[in-house]
C-alpha cells in the first residue's frame, strides 16, 4: 500500500466553500435521524469535489444542506465567507431524477426560466445565453422540444445547461447519472469533464459509484455508513476516463473500498488526509 501523504498543506488560498463539524438531522413523529455527525470539508474555486459514501451516509443530506434546503443542527457551512441561510441562484443543483424539468417548458424556456425568475437577464439575452448553453450540452437540435420527448440522458444534459447557463458559485449534483445505462453514464461524464476543461466551473458531487468518484473527481471526501462522518479526504486529479483499465487506477479503486469497507477501519478513526 502507497504512504499516506497530506494532499493540502494549510495556508492556501481561502476556500470558496467551508463546511465545518456538520451535524444533520431530521426530526420527526418517529425520533430523531441523525444523517452525519461533525463532517468537515473545504472546497475551493475549480476543485470538482465529490462526496463518496454508502447507502444513507448522509450525501444528499449534506448537498441539501450546501443548497440551503437544509439547516444544520450543529456547525456552520459558508460560501464566500457567508453563512448559508437559504436557497439562492449562486447554487443551483441538478439532480438524479429526470422530472427535474417542468414538462410543459420546452428546452430553450426551461433553461431560461432560470435566468428570468431570479431578473439575471433581460429576456433577448436570457435567450442568447440559454441558446449558448444548449448548443454547449449538443441539443441545440431540439430546443424546441418539450422534455416528455427526450431521453434521460438529454433530460440531464438540460438541467446541467440550465443550471449552467446562471454561472453558479458552486454547481451541486446528486448522482445525477446514476439512472442511466452504462454507456449514456459514461458519455454524460466525459461531456461533463469537456465542460469542466472549457469553462472550470466548481462542482460539488455525489456518488455512491467509486469508480465516477475518480474520473470526475479531483479530491474526494470518502464518508462513513449512517450517521455520516468524514472517513478520509483522498487526491485524485490524476485520473480521468482514460484511466479506467490501469493498474493504477484499478488500485485506487480498491484502496478506497477497502477505505470504506474495510475491517480495519472504524467508521469513530480520525480522518485521514491521503493521496492515492
Ligand atoms: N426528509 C427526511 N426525513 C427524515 N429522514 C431523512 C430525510 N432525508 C434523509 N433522511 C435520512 O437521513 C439519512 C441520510 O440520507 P441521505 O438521503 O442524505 O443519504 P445518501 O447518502 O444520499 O443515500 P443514497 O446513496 O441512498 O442516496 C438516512 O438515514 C435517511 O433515511
Ligand atoms: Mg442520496
Amino acid at each position: 500500500m502507497a504512504p499516506l501523504q497530506v494532499v493540502r498543506t494549510p495556508g492556501g488560498p481561502e476556500p470558496l466553500l467551508r463546511v465545518r463539524d456538520v451535524t444533520l438531522e431530521y426530526r420527526g413523529n418517529g425520533g430523531t435521524v441523525r444523517a452525519t455527525q461533525d463532517v468537515g470539508f473545504d472546497v475551493f474555486g475549480g476543485d470538482r469535489f465529490v462526496l463518496l459514501g454508502p447507502s444513507g451516509c448522509g450525501k444528499s443530506s449534506l448537498l441539501k444542506a450546501v443548497g440551503g434546503f437544509v439547516a444544520p443542527a450543529a456547525g456552520s457551512i459558508e460560501l464566500d465567507g457567508r453563512v448559508i441561510t437559504a436557497p439562492g441562484p449562486d447554487r443551483m443543483a441538478v439532480f438524479q431524477e429526470f422530472d427535474q424539468l417542468p414538462p410543459w417548458k420546452t428546452v430553450l424556456q426551461n433553461v431560461m426560466f432560470p435566468l428570468l425568475a431570479t431578473r439575471r437577464l433581460p429576456r433577448a439575452q436570457a435567450r442568447e445565453r440559454a441558446l449558448h448553453w444548449i448548443d454547449r450540452v449538443g441539443l441545440a437540435r431540439v430546443k424546441d422540444a418539450y422534455p416528455h420527448t427526450l431521453s434521460g440522458g438529454m433530460k440531464q444534459r438540460v438541467a446541467i445547461a440550465r443550471a449552467l447557463a446562471m454561472q453558479p458559485r458552486v454547481l451541486l449534483m446528486d448522482e445525477p447519472f446514476a439512472a442511466l445505462d452504462a454507456l449514456t453514464r459514461r458519455t454524460m461524464q466525459e461531456e461533463l469533464t469537456r465542460l469542466w476543461e472549457e469553462t472550470r466551473f466548481t462542482l460539488l458531487f455525489v456518488t455512491h459509484s467509486i469508480e465516477e468518484a475518480l474520473v470526475v473527481g479531483n479530491r474526494i471526501l470518502l464518508l462513513s455508513p449512517h450517521p455520516g462522518r468524514v472517513r478520509a479526504e483522498l487526491n485524485s486529479h490524476q485520473f480521468d476516463l482514460s484511466s479506467g483499465g490501469s493498474a493504477e487506477f484499478q488500485g485506487a479503486a480498491q484502496r478506497i473500498h477497502d477505505l470504506l469497507f474495510g475491517v480495519d477501519t472504524p467508521a469513530t478513526a480520525p480522518p485521514e488526509r491521503i493521496a492515492l
